[in-house]
């Protein structure tokens, strides 16, 4: 029996699938609605692969079958094994394998419609386009990776002419993209691609470790745009809705960040802003020496078991520690004793959007005591205890006052309002921009010295009569 589909089943097949993303990506914007709009994103690529597959331009499944063979139990075996900290980098991972099929697919694409004899400059226009956003794309991935994995220091390399240096290969790279859709030449396709590689690197490098989630999410943007270019070259229209989509999610969400953290998308690439980690390294002593009060798990506990309302503040040092578990029996617990508990989430809490939601969902913490920023904010006048477990900036009343402070005008979580306010943190060191928290040296202040994990598992023992 023949599958093949015509192309009018295959175009209806395909607004489905463009229709399921997105409902997909709609679904994605909640933490209550995140799983559904997941499955409905994987029907609608199951849908996508099938009326692919079963169209009439694919004649032979061998070569298909070996890749999925190969790369479906690589993919599979990386997804269960890797860490949520470690997201940021897998992500970037992905967009460089979208850049690199994106450049393979173009020069595919223009070797065989060369031997056809069937090039025109529109389409070596699009050969073009897909070519030079998949390089940056690329290598631009690869850098990021490489920092966020730690093979590459994560620090801002800069050097003098750095700036005129990409935009000499910048405007190289375009006249060979020109020069190349007009006459077909195989020597620009070649220098445009190395250029467009060697640019991607180039634009990347300057960029701090810290700010890697902004540039990610950037690079998600340019992996859309390649793969819609793609669409273009090979006439695939859900190819090309895809990767609008893709293209404008990135773009939105890299606004979403800027603006949470009131700085520009051009402030981030080439601000060279905080390196995240650094400054002093002891604890309690220095706290002393700064004038800030440390506690005992015993006397947060003592503030909290009586207390009406305690707000839990996570930040990134509860991905790092791992604490949400043990956050989760410590809502438990007192809740049981009558206290009323929230989480309150700053819209750039952690290194990732949506990080301490997710977090938190796997803890089974329920949504509806987990709160956004906005609603939040009015309840920590009324509120007993601020705990803020590993955060750090998003707190910082610098970012109100200060107005030399590189986070001036972020908006943020107004603990410092509770009635007494208790970090869990390991040291004196700073957030990831590197900022002294003034919070820190607040009357109603103290803080808790160790990892998170281990202070909240002290708690919980507390409550429980344990000791700690
Ligand atoms: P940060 O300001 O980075 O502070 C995290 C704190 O966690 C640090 O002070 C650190 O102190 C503590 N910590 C680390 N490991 C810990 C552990 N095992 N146990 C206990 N504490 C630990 O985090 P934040 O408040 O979540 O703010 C996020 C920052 O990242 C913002 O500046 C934001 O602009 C930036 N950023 C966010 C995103 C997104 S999309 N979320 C993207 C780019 C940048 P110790 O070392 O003393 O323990």
């Amino acid at each position: 029996m023949d599958f093949t589909l015509t192309a009018n089943q295959q175009a209806v097949a395909y607004l489905v699938s463009a229709v399921l993303f997105i409902f997909a990506l709609k679904g994605l914007t909640h933490p209550a609605t995140a799983r559904r709009g997941n499955f409905l994103g994987m029907i609608g690529m199951a849908l996508a692969i099938a009326a692919t597959l079963l169209g009439a331009e694919v004649t032979s499944y061998g070569l298909i079958a070996l890749a999925v063979l190969l790369g479906a139990p690589i993919g599979v075996f990386v997804a269960m094994r890797i860490k949520m900290t470690a997201m940021p980098q897998l992500v970037a991972a992905l967009h460089s394998f979208v850049g690199m099929a994106a450049v393979l697919v173009a020069i595919g694409t223009f070797l065989n419609r060369r031997a056809a004899g069937t090039l025109d400059a529109v389409l070596m226009g699009e050969i073009s386009a897909g070519i030079v956003i998949g390089a940056i794309t690329f290598t631009g991935s690869v850098i990021a990776f490489a920092k966020l994995q730690g093979i590459m220091s994560g620090a801002p390399i800069k050097f003098p002419g750095q700036h005129a240096l990409n935009a000499a290969i910048a405007v190289a790279t375009l006249l060979l993209a020109v020069h190349f859709a007009m006459t077909g030449s195989l020597w620009s396709l070649i220098l445009m691609t190395l250029l467009a590689f060697v640019l991607g690197g180039t634009l990347i490098i300057p960029i701090g470790g810290a700010d890697m989630p902004v540039i990610i999410s950037m690079l998600n943007s340019y992996s859309g745009w390649a793969a819609a270019a793609t669409g273009f070259t090979l006439h695939n229209n859900l190819l090309i809705i895809v990767g609008a989509l893709v293209g404008f999610s990135g773009a939105i969400l890299s606004y979403i960040m800027c603006r949470a953290m009131n700085r520009s998308i051009i402030n981030v690439v080439f601000g060279g802003f905080g390196t995240g980690e650094g400054g002093e390294s002891s604890a309690g002593a220095q706290a002393a020496e700064k004038g800030v009060k440390s506690a005992s798990v015993e006397d947060a506990v003592y503030w909290m078991e009586d207390a009406g309302k305690v707000i839990v503040i996570p930040g990134y040092g509860m991905a790092v520690a791992q604490a949400q578990h043990a956050l989760k029996e410590l809502m438990e617990l007192l809740e049981a004793r009558g206290v009323e508990v929230k989480f309150a989430i700053h819209p750039v809490a952690g290194r990732m959007p949506g990080h301490m939601n997710v977090l938190l969902a796997e803890a089974d913490i329920p949504y509806e005591h987990v709160l956004e920023m906005d609603e939040i904010n009015p309840e920590f006048a009324s509120t007993d205890v601020a705990l803020v477990v590993g955060a750090n900036d998003v707190v910082n009343p610098a970012a109100k006052t200060d107005k030399s402070s590189p986070i001036y005008g972020m908006p943020i979580l107004e603990a410092g309002k509770a009635r007494q306010v208790y970090f869990l943190k390991r040291s004196m060191r700073p957030g990831y921009s590197g900022v002294d928290n003034l919070l820190f040296y607040q009357e109603n202040t103290s803080l808790v010295f160790g990892d998170a994990k281990d202070t909240i598992e002290g708690m919980v023992n507390v409550l429980k009569g344990g000791g700690h």
